[in-house]
Order: structure tokens, then sequence, then C-alpha cells
């Protein structure tokens, strides 16, 4: 028989600027020279075992499958609970909390749920990366305002200046993925300030709200009941309880904007595993492990910055999330992804550089270390980098 060659059509890609990561590069340069993996953000130590005793038990129990579309009742109902004890806010679990694939499952839903094609997205700089894609997806157009550079809180007249009839809704990360920066509650009521007059929701992206150091609250999005009626509340199972690969979130929002959040998710993912969603609702009832969250991971920023301050690398504030940002300036006068090549195969520690959250990848001599890490790999990291 004589081969036949099928084309494949060629396609128009509908994002044409998305490559490979940084991420990924920069893990492989890892692993190719033995390096000290600070750059990706997930845990090198394994969750609670009663964690896992409780899929366990849930999958021997029979619940493997299809669970209801909004997530299992009592993992919803769990949710609502914590949220109100935390943030004094009531959610419905009937109509108000959906639980979804983790968190970026649910930004992807509820961009896709309320924006429309020619609707504007406001995101603060330096974000998380799959925000613009997420908008473009939707057919919508990202608006970039920075944080303000040297000490990234919200720069409120670029917002202002940003938002018009035309923003459907603006997205903001506290504790913030990459800079460690905290939103301040003040900062939070100037938000809903700002956005009381408009028609722009909020998309609140609230992953390491139990990673918040130093005594400070975290200023939930739901706890600002002005602000809570117009926000899509993004939570993660996953960060909170040392369980990245689980892929597993929740959702809070006003029943109006929940039914239209769910109308996709239904057709997006339609459910989540079921097993996860038992433990998860049987682990919640026992608070200890996200109340003492903090300090298990203020512990090791502090070791972590101890180890860091006899360098010349000069330390950020790190408030919230397990992120460590260092200004290298006095060390070396490469460009930020140099430099992070130059310490993963030189130094022996990888990190990711802050260029990576800009769409214009400006250079700020700033990279980001995570320090979700046993203390033995800390220390170890820290020894290679004694040497800055
Ligand atoms: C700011 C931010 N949002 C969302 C996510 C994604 O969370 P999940 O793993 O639950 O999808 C991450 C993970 O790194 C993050 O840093």
């Amino acid at each position: 028989m004589t081969a036949v060659a099928h084309r494949t059509p060629t396609l128009a890609s509908r994002l044409p600027a998305v490559g490979t990561t940084i991420f990924t590069v920069m893990s492989a340069l890892a692993t190719q020279h033995g390096a000290v993996n600070l750059g990706q953000g997930f845990p090198d130590f394994e969750c609670d075992p009663k964690l896992l005793d409780a899929v366990n038990a849930a999958m021997r129990a029979g619940h493997n499958q299809y669970p209801p579309m909004a997530g299992i009742a009592p993992l919803r109902e769990a949710v609502a609970a914590k949220i109100e004890a935390l943030y004094g806010a009531r959610y419905d679990a009937g109509s108000e909390i959906t639980v979804t694939a983790g968190a970026t499952q649910a930004i992807l839903t509820a961009i896709l749920a309320v924006v429309h094609p020619g609707d504007e997205v406001i995101v603060l700089e330096p974000c998380y990366d799959s925000y613009a894609p997420n908008i473009e997806l939707a057919g919508g157009r990202v608006v970039r305002v920075a944080l303000t550079p040297g000490n990234f809180r919200p720069d409120f007249a670029a917002i202002a200046a940003a938002l018009n009839p035309k923003t459907r809704a603006i997205l903001v990360n506290s504790p913030h993925n990459p800079s460690a920066t905290v939103w301040t509650r003040a900062e939070m009521q100037r938000l809903a300030s700002l956005l009381e007059p408009t028609d722009t929701l909020l998309i609140s992206d609230e992953v390491y709200e139990h990673m918040v150091f130093d005594g400070a609250p975290h200023a939930s999005a739901s706890s600002i009941p002005s602000l809570a009626a117009r926000s899509v509340v993004v939570s993660s199972f996953g960060k909170t309880f040392h369980v990245t690969g689980w892929k597993i979130g929740t959702v809070a929002a006003p029943a109006p904007l929940t039914a239209e959040f769910r109308k996709v998710h239904q057709f997006n993912v339609f459910t989540v595993n079921t097993p996860m969603q038992h433990a998860l609702a049987a682990y919640l009832a026992d608070p200890t492990p996200y109340r003492t969250l903090p300090a298990f991971y203020q512990a090791k920023r502090d070791l972590f910055r101890a180890g860091l301050a006899g360098t010349r690398l000069r330390l950020l504030p790190s408030e919230g999330s397990y992120f460590q940002c260092i200004d290298y300036s006095a060390v070396s006068d490469l460009g930020e992804e140099a430099f992070c090549r130059w310490l993963t195969s030189e130094v022996g520690v990888a990190a990711i550089p802050l260029s990576a959250f800009y769409a214009d990848g400006r250079d700020q001599h700033i990279a980001r270390l995570c320090f979700a890490k046993r203390d033995e790999t800390l220390k170890t990291a820290l020894e290679r980098l004694s040497r800055l």
C-alpha cells in the first residue's frame, strides 16, 4: 500500500504570543545542573497523612462516581462556614459556593462567564501568567496597570485612570505572587470605593489567603460587603494543604454571579473529583491546619531571610505567600533572565526572573525564590547562595 500523506490543517493560533514558559525552562535547567529548584512554586514536602487517609477512606466508602455539578454539599457547607468564621461573610452553600478544579480553572471559568468580546479587564502587573491569555480567550482586551515599581503596592491613581464603562472586571491577587506583598484592609477599602460607582466586577485571587505573616490579617474581598457584592473570590486547597497536584479549589460569589459562573463551569469541567471533595469536607472540620499555616511558613521565611542577610542580595519584604524576591543589583549586571540562568547553572539555585510576570519583560534586577521547601532544602540553597 502506498503511504498517503495526510495534511494537518494550518491553524491561526488563538494565543499566538504564548510559548514555553520560563518556569518550564528554569526547571529543565535546574534538573540539568542539579540545582536546588526554588523557581517553581510548590512544596517539596508531604501533606498531612490524615488528609491522605481521608481520601483513601472516601474511595473505599464508594465515593467514586460523579458528584453534583457545583460540588458535594458537605464541602460547600464547610467552606461557607469557614468563610463566615474567618471573614464574617455569609455565603449560601447551595447557590454561592462552587468547587473547582483549582484556582486556574476557577479564574478561566469566571472570565469566560463575565467577559464579552471587546470588554476590558484590568490586570495589575507583575501578575500570574494565566490571567492575560484567559482574557484573550474570552475575546476581552487586557488592560495592564503596573503595581508601584519598588514596593509593588497598588497604584490607585493608575487604576482609576484605567477604569471606564468598558471595564468588565479587575483581577487582584493578595497575598501576591510574585512580589509577596499583602493588600491592607485600607487598600481593599480604597478599591471598593473606586469600584462602587462602576459596573466592574472584582475577580479576587486569594490562593495564598492562609500565608500572611507577622500577625497581619488577610483582607479578603469577602470581608468588605460592598466589594463582596461584586466579587468572585477564588481559593485553592492545593496551596493551603500542600497538595498543589490535586487541583481543587473553590469560588465564592453572590448568587447571580455564581449562576453565570456555573453555566460555564458545567460545560467546562462539569464536576471535580469526588473522593478529594469528601476528604477535604472531613478535614476542614478541624481549623488547626490552616490556622497554623501562617506560623509554619513564617518560620521558613525567617530561616531563609536570616540565611540571605549576610549576602549582597537585597531582600524585598515578604508579607505573605511563599515567595521571597531579591534585588541582585549589587551582585551582577546581568539582565533578570540571564542572571537566573547563571544562578541555576553556576551557583546551583534556580530562581524565576520577575520580568516573566510582565508583558513587556521589563528588567528591574529582581528574581523570585520560593521557600515552600523542607528546611534541609532551604539550608542547601543558602549554603550555595552565601557566596553571593
Ligand atoms: C496567584 C496564583 N493564582 C492561581 C494559582 C493556581 O492555583 P491552582 O493550583 O489551585 O490552580 C497560582 C499557582 O501558582 C498562583 O500563584
